[in-house]
């Protein structure tokens, strides 16, 4: 049975593709202590049939790691080097070592330059609103300019606080760009038409219901039947629809009712918050899947939608500065293993995803509060001082492991430091506080977990060489 399975996959992937949505795209961030090997993170895609990423930089080794996979590649020049593109010859330098360089037969096949990431947010107060219009015309130009800008396109992924409805109405067809960068929004969508490139956009209703307590429930996820909003005989029952096409609004306003719309990023974190959770997460994207299977796109854009979930793994080294749930958006823990069932394909036919293979992790050893330890006066300071190099954002408000006692929260953070330093003796010590143990210390929902072994992560041994001259000194 399995075997005829196999076949009949093997045909369908022939004839379509068996694994995800057409054209379904996921975000591979890499802001983590532990690494995935990215060949081990390029074989997770495939082997889930996940045809299209976006990244956040260039990084030769994920770069190598994708060349000849057929793997369609969003490339990305982060915020801190847009005012260096808004020089023309290190923009055309950046296209020809991160892009041109990898464009031949069996190289890596880049279609997008993502210039910036969500440059225009309004807690940046306006550090990039200079420089990434000049940065996006570059780059573009200089892709024009080596013979590949037919196929490569430059884009700005935006965060959806750039456009906005009015308070007094607030429906989606009132839609318009916010108007401190009004008249920047519109010449860099009339570039982007100019050049047939696409509009990117990131969209979350998690963020919807996290920055409003009031915020409708059910209108973040996709079976909500309750009509929410009302507009012009347009009944909207998910905010995501709602906010896609006061996008589509704004750009009509703008004169350009027709430009390409790609989602950048959408998705649901895991843990961090009392919203985010797996049954939240499967929720969402049980509606999210088989809607954009189904290419009804939404009101005022009826079809197809490229789409980039977000996000490939959790990233434990993520600024938190939005929230604690940051680090946890992963369809995939931080070790590649699935964290539930989900159908790409959007047939609803969840499964767990097929998870990294070969992962190699440290050895079955935790570091937990020493229940023997005399003074333990300076616990808080030393669950502070793990808790500062490590993530602890599982022991919040409705967080996997809050409700811990505290030496149960003082075991959390120490073992957590303990792995992020690649269980070195001197991490689990906090002043005799603590103690290594190989008994699985998690508890119910709570994981202390092991990391992953990573090739820069490993002790290294003093080399021979410099051993014989120690060996010579003393
Ligand atoms: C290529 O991209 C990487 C990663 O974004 C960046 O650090 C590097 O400076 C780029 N190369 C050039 C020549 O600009
Ligand atoms: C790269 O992806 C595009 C978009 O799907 C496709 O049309 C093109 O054939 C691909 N190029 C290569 C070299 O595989
Ligand atoms: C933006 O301004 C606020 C308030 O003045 C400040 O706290 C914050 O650090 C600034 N952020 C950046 C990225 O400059
Ligand atoms: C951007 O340019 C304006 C007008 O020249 C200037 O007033 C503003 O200070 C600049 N902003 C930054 C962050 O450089
Ligand atoms: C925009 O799309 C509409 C509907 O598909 C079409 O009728 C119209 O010609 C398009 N306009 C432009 C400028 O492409
Ligand atoms: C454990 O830590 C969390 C997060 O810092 C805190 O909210 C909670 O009150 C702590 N529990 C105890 C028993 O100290
Ligand atoms: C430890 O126990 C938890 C919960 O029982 C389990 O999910 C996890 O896989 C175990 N960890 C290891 C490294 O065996
Ligand atoms: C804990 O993490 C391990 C490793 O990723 C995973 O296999 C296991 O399912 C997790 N257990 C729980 C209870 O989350």
């Amino acid at each position: 049975m399995a075997r005829l399975w196999i076949l009949v996959c093997l045909i369908v992937v022939i004839a379509f593709s068996c694994g995800s949505v057409k054209g379904l795209g996921v975000n591979w961030g890499t802001q983590a202590t532990h690494k995935l090997p990215p060949k081990t993170v390029v074989q997770m895609l495939k082997d889930n049939g996940i045809q299209k990423v976006k990244l956040f930089d260039a990084d030769q080794s994920t770069m190598s790691a994708l060349a000849g996979s057929n793997i369609e590649v969003m490339v990305a020049i982060p915020n801190n080097q847009l005012e260096s593109m808004t020089d023309y010859s290190r923009a055309k330098n950046w296209v020809r070592r991160n892009v041109t360089r990898y464009h031949f037969n069996g190289g890596v096949n880049i279609t997008y330059v993502a210039v910036g990431n969500e440059p225009f947010l309004s807690s940046y107060n306006g550090s990039f609103v200079n420089v990434t219009f000049p940065a996006l015309k570059n780059i573009q130009n200089a892709l024009n300019d080596a013979g590949v800008g037919d196929s490569i396109k430059a884009t700005v992924p935006l965060n959806a606080e750039v456009y906005q409805s009015p308070s007094n109405n607030d429906v989606p067809s009132a839609g318009t760009f916010r108007s401190d960068i009004s008249s920047l929004m519109i010449e860099i969508v009339q570039f982007l038409s100019q050049n047939n490139a696409p509009f990117t956009v990131n969209i979350y209703p998690f963020l919807s219901l996290y920055d409003n307590d009031n915020f409708p429930f059910n209108y973040a996820f996709f079976d909500g039947t309750t009509t929410t909003v009302q507009d012009h005989g347009i009944s909207y029952t998910n905010v995501f629809d709602a906010n896609f096409d006061t996008l589509v609004s704004a750009l009509k306003a703008a004169g350009y009712g027709n430009l390409t719309i790609i989602v950048g990023e959408v998705g649901w974190p895991t843990d961090g918050d009392k919203n985010a959770n797996i049954n939240n997460a499967i929720r969402f994207y049980n509606g999210l899947l088989p809607k954009l299977a189904s290419n009804t796109g939404t009101p005022l854009r009826p079809g197809h939608i490229e789409v980039y979930l977000f996000g490939l793994i959790d990233e434990d080294a993520k600024s938190i500065a939005p929230g604690n749930f940051e680090r946890h958006w992963g369809i995939f823990r931080y070790d590649g293993n699935p964290k539930f069932p989900m159908d790409l394909s959007g047939k609803g036919n969840n499964q767990y995803l097929v998870g990294a293979k070969d992962v190699q992790y440290l050895s079955k050893q935790w570091c937990t509060f020493d229940p023997s330890a005399k003074d333990s006066s300076k616990l808080a300071d030393n669950v502070n001082y793990a808790c500062t190099y490590a993530d602890c954002t599982p022991l919040g408000y409705g967080s996997s492991c809050n409700g811990l006692s505290t030496n149960g929260n003082a075991s959390y953070a120490f073992n957590v430091y303990y792995q992020t330093q690649n269980q070195v003796d001197e991490a689990c010590d906090f002043e005799g506080l603590a103690t290594v143990t190989s008994e699985n210390i998690s508890q119910n929902n709570c994981n202390f977990t092991i990391q992953i072994a990573t090739s820069s992560s490993s002790p290294r041994p003093v080399p021979m060489a410099l051993a014989l001259l120690m060996l010579l000194v003393f």
